[in-house]
């Protein structure tokens, strides 16, 4: 019911790149189709990115942050280990009695995110359900190895479910993963089994290292399959899909799988161009713009799929709900939106400096706000 992007200001195109390193725009552009990414500025983060991605969503769908069930952030960046960048979102939006939690599924984290979203809300327990996808991959490209360093871009896109009885919004799911291939796109250190030492850092081990080659040639085979696989699981044949919106990371690898699958390009949505491989966050960057240019029009019929790190490949097969596209904001809930917006900030302050003061004052009040309210249930 809503959908929203945030891209940063920055561009870098691939003759800034050609002034850094050992590279052409010639060779960038034949090879992945990408011409320029955006990347993030230095005070931003990933969070910063999925919040406006978030806030966008709702604006769209005019809904209520306080709503909000559960929060879901496919990323491979999150602004620390610790804790999640879905609690960043949470408390940002004000969404005070949603969960939240962080999902690595590396490119293909949306998708596999849309998926539990929507079980979410399939099986009962939750209405409105928040699923994003974002990632600062400039954080973690080696910038002295050309291979990679061409090909990422950063950005943020998200999507609102809520629970309806019609016909539109998702009609199956197909997850996957190969840990075998773990190997062929990896950050080695930083996590459990090599920390961050002095080390580690001079190795430039922080960073992402991928055997180009072999993913390619593992999504070229993966993707069409699991298109196939989606699609049987929500009865609608392939001529009957109006877009295919894959991940972005190589236009050859979207030619390919369009040529496997018997299907002209044009049913593939690509903007590889503009963005370069955003992970997480290029399916919902694509879906956002595809909406947004009136692509995609009610009942269409659509699959979204992803692929990467892992290795994991995931799709979901859906129809775009007339009810989507009627939703006009009403003044009042623009208004309180901004006004939760601004309370979540004002509550984090507050809460911060009473937990750090630890005043008796402060605590006294806690055990009498606890106990008035027992008494009141
Ligand atoms: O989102 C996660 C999933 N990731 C992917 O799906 C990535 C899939 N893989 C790819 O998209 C492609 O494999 C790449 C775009 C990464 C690389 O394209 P390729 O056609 O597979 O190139 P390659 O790695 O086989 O390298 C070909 C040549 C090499 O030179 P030699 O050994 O043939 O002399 C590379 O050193 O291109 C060279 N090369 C470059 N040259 C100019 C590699 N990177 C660059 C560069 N500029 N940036």
């Amino acid at each position: 019911m809503g959908w929203g992007k945030y891209v940063p200001e920055r561009v870098v195109t691939n003759s800034d790149l050609a002034d850094m390193m050992d590279t052409s725009d010639e060779w960038i552009k034949t090879r992945t189709g990408i011409e320029r990414r955006h990347i993030a500025a230095e005070s931003e983060a990933t969070a910063d990115m999925a919040i406006e991605a978030a806030r966008e969503a709702l604006a769209v769908a005019d809904a209520d942050p306080r709503e909000l069930d559960l929060v879901i952030v496919g990323t491979v960046t999150p602004d620390t280990c610790m804790p999640s960048t879905a609690c960043l979102v949470q408390n940002a939006l004000g969404a005070f009695r949603a969960g939240a939690l962080d999902l690595n599924a590396g490119c293909s984290g949306f998708v596999y995110a849309l998926a539990m979203g929507h079980q979410a809300i399939a099986s009962g327990e939750h209405d409105l359900v928040l699923v994003v996808g974002a990632d600062t991959m400039s954080r973690i490209v080696n910038q002295q190895d050309r291979s990679t360093a061409v090909i990422f871009g950063d950005g943020a896109g998200a999507v609102l479910l809520r629970a309806s009885e019609g016909p539109a919004g998702v009609r199956a799911t197909a997850l996957g993963s190969d840990g075998s291939g773990g190997d062929l796109l990896v950050v080695p250190a930083g996590g459990s089994a090599m920390p961050a030492s002095a080390e580690t850092v001079a190795q430039r081990l922080h960073y992402l290292t991928m055997d180009g080659r072999q993913v390619y040639r593992f999504a070229s085979r993966t993707v069409p399959r699991v298109i196939e696989q989606v699609l049987e699981k929500a009865e609608i044949s392939l001529d009957e899909v109006d877009w295919i919106i894959p991940h972005q990371a190589n236009l050859r690898i979207m030619e390919a799988v369009a040529k496997r699958l018997h299907l002209p390009d044009a049913k593939f949505y690509a903007n590889i161009d503009e963005y370069g491989n955003t992970s997480a966050a290029s399916v919902p960057i694509a879906l956002c713009e595809a909406v947004e240019k009136e692509y995609i029009s009610p009942g269409q019929k659509i699959v979204l799929v992803g692929f990467g790190a892992g290795l994991t490949w995931a799709a979901v097969a859906l129809e775009w709900g007339p009810s989507v596209q009627e939703i006009s904001a009403v003044f009042y809930r623009r208004w309180l939106r901004w006004v939760v917006y601004r309370w979540a900030d004002v509550h984090t302050r507050w809460m911060r400096f009473a937990r750090s003061s630890g005043t008796r004052a402060w605590l006294a009040a806690k055990r009498r706000w606890r106990s008035l309210r027992r008494k009141r249930d």
